[in-house]
């Protein structure tokens, strides 16, 4: 096998969360360019049906579960629904589907813990944890039965970092980062072959997609966020995708347990000799 074919995915079967849009639609449309055949989920039908188009277009099998994964029992049937679909086989599953806190009207709510309505915390954690779980444990039984198997859990470098005035995000984030980790080891040697069942988090740094879109565009806020990001910009989503690729094929065979950072070097602890300005909060 040569170095380019350890990350092709062909034969392959793979369900991507929150495909609709941002990060998971570009994820679902690189795991299919790769060799995929992919299901894709969301809220948004209409959303959706653009990124089976788009993997279609590359020459790949796509399938379309509209499901809010908020609601208890959603994400088994997510699951089940694409491994059904794929005649009872799931090799790859990246689950990406997350949310930070936002009002009513959609907007980001960035505030300290005291002020964040509770119900504010409790999406978070449904969505964002909760959903994690209940759809590792729906798909380990598919899982169990391939050669292939790896599992993505989308999380955030700001899991590894704090995350002032986004508390609910940062501990949901830990949490996926902390749940990979513990199922990496715990489902080692489960799978058919000796590579295990891989599971790894994925730590994007700030990227442009609709969850960031409030605090790119006002601009004292993105100055200010991007000025503590080393490489001085916001990434792109098609610069997340080729973390994923290699974390669902087998280029990263011996890699389990692993938190990858793609974040332009924000996670990095900073003595402050590039003398790079750390301006002030606007928020402050
Ligand atoms: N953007 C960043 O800077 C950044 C950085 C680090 C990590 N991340 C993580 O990357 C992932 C994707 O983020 P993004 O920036 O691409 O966000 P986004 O543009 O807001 O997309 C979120 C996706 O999740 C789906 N989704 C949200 N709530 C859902 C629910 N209750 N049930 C089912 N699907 C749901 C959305 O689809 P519908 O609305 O159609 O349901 C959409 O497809 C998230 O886990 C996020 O935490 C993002």
């Amino acid at each position: 096998m040569t170095i380019m074919d350890q990350f092709r995915l062909d034969g392959t079967c793979a369900l991507v969360t929150g495909a609709s849009r941002g990060i998971g639609k570009a994820v679902a449309i690189a795991l299919a360019e790769a060799g995929s055949d992919v299901a894709v989920s969301a809220r948004t039908s209409g959303a959706l049906d653009e990124t089976v188009h788009e993997i279609e277009k590359v020459g790949r099998k796509a399938h379309r579960i509209a499901a809010e994964l908020a609601h208890s029992g959603a994400a088994a049937k997510v699951v089940d629904h694409a491994a059904s679909y794929f005649g009872g086989r799931l090799d790859i599953l990246v689950h990406n589907a997350g949310i930070a806190p936002t009002q009513e009207d959609g907007t980001a709510m960035i505030l300290p813990l005291q002020d964040l309505p509770m119900p504010q915390w409790e999406d978070v954690i449904s969505v964002n944890v909760n959903a994690s779980a209940a759809i590792c444990r729906a798909a380990h039984r598919y899982l169990n039965n391939s050669d292939k198997a790896s599992v993505v859990l989308m999380s955030s470098v700001l899991g590894l970092m704090g995350a002032p005035r986004l508390e609910a995000y940062g501990a949901s984030k830990a949490a996926q980062i902390s749940l990979a980790r513990s199922l990496a080891v715990s489902w080692a040697r489960d799978g058919r072959g000796q590579k295990g069942i891989r599971v790894n988090a994925l730590c994007p740094g700030w990227t442009l997609t609709d969850m960031t879109k409030v605090a790119s565009e006002v601009k004292p806020l993105s100055d200010w966020l991007i000025n503590h990001v080393p490489n001085g910009r916001w990434a792109s989503v098609d610069e997340v995708t080729g973390a994923a690729v290699f974390l669902a094929s087998q280029a990263s065979s011996y890699v389990t347990g692993h938190a990858l950072v793609v974040d332009g070097g924000l996670g990095v602890p900073d003595s402050g000799l590039a003398g790079f300005p750390k301006p002030q909060s606007p928020l402050a």
